[in-house]
Order: structure tokens, then C-alpha cells, then sequence
């Protein structure tokens, strides 16, 4: 691949397990961002979030995407909310394709009901509140996304290939 992908969706979309899925297939190293903000706080994403505020953990965020392009050849999977501030979006695109992972709210809700690790679902595990919140940032995923993959009804080896075939695409188009 000629630049760094970089994942990104929302919450349930699959950007963690995906990113692990390209990182077998292609000789690329994944970084999963929310991971590492946790490791450096020595505090869990939640834990960041109760003690320290949303805006906090947003500016962690911007502070890691931006080293982050200091990297090449590595698969950055993004937190959900990472796309949604527009200098992000820029540092995303600095040396990196970058690829929207969709599904529908209610593959949203299967896939996250039984998880404790998001601050924003924690009191919000249902399918009304994860279709406006999907639909609030709808717009701002799409604008940032050089590639888009439904996840809906596909294994982790099809969305996978998916994404690499498109990509190869671009790279031999030279998009
Ligand atoms: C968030 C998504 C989470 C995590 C934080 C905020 C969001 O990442 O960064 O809880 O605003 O959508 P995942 O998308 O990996 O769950």
C-alpha cells in the first residue's frame, strides 16, 4: 500500500477487528488508538471520560493522530468520534486513505450491547438512541471518507478484502 489506512466509524463498526484482519493479510503494523491513549493515561477510556471530560480525551486524540504521521505502513484504527473534528480529518488525509466502516443501528446495538467500554452508550444501549447519535455524524463520516464499507451481514475476511481490493484500486488509478 502506498499510504497508511486509516479506519474509521462508528462505535460497532468494526474498526478494531478489522484493522487486526488487514494487519495478517498486508505487511502493516495496526495502531489502535483508543489502546494507546489508555495505556499512556494508565486509566481506561471510561475512566478518562468520568475524571477528566469529553473534551480532554478529544484533545488526546488530536495530540496521538498527529504523531501518528510521523508513522508509515501502519493501519491507524480511529475512536469513533475521531473524524468529527475537521483538523482531524486533515492529519487523517496527510499520508493516509481513509476508510469509513457503516452498519445499520441495529447491527450497531447487537454488536455493542454486551460491551462496558463506551462512555457515550453506557446509559444509552438501545437502537433509537444509536440512530440519532449515527445520524448526527453521518455527515462528517462521509466527508472524510476516501472509501466506504458496509459491514452488515459480511465476515471479517470479506470486509477486509473489500477494503484492499478498493485500495489497490486507488493505488493503481493513482487516485
Ligand atoms: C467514541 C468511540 C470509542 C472511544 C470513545 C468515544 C465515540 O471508540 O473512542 O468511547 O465518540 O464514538 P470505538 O469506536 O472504538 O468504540
Amino acid at each position: 500500500m502506498d499510504s497508511n489506512i486509516v479506519l474509521i466509524g462508528f462505535m460497532g463498526t468494526g474498526k478494531s477487528a478489522i484493522a487486526n484482519c488487514l494487519s495478517k493479510m498486508l505487511p502493516m503494523e495496526t495502531v489502535e488508538m483508543d489502546e494507546v491513549i489508555a495505556e499512556r493515561a494508565r486509566m481506561s477510556i471510561s475512566d478518562i471520560f468520568a475524571v477528566y471530560g469529553e473534551e480532554y480525551f478529544r484533545n488526546l486524540e488530536t495530540n496521538l493522530l498527529v504523531e501518528l504521521q510521523e508513522k508509515s505502513n501502519v493501519i491507524i484504527s480511529c475512536g469513533g468520534g475521531t473524524p468529527l473534528r475537521d483538523n482531524n480529518v486533515a492529519e487523517m488525509k496527510k499520508n493516509g486513505r481513509v476508510v469509513l466502516l457503516t452498519a445499520k443501528p441495529e447491527t450497531i446495538y447487537e454488536r455493542i450491547k454486551n460491551s462496558h467500554d463506551r462512555p457515550l452508550l453506557e446509559n444509552n444501549k438501545n437502537i433509537s438512541f444509536i440512530s440519532k447519535l449515527l445520524e448526527e455524524r453521518k455527515a462528517k463520516y462521509e466527508a472524510a471518507a476516501d472509501v466506504v464499507i458496509e459491514t452488515d451481514d459480511k465476515n471479517k475476511l470479506q470486509i477486509s478484502e473489500e477494503i484492499v481490493g478498493k485500495l489497490l484500486e486507488m493505488d493503481e488509478k493513482n487516485v
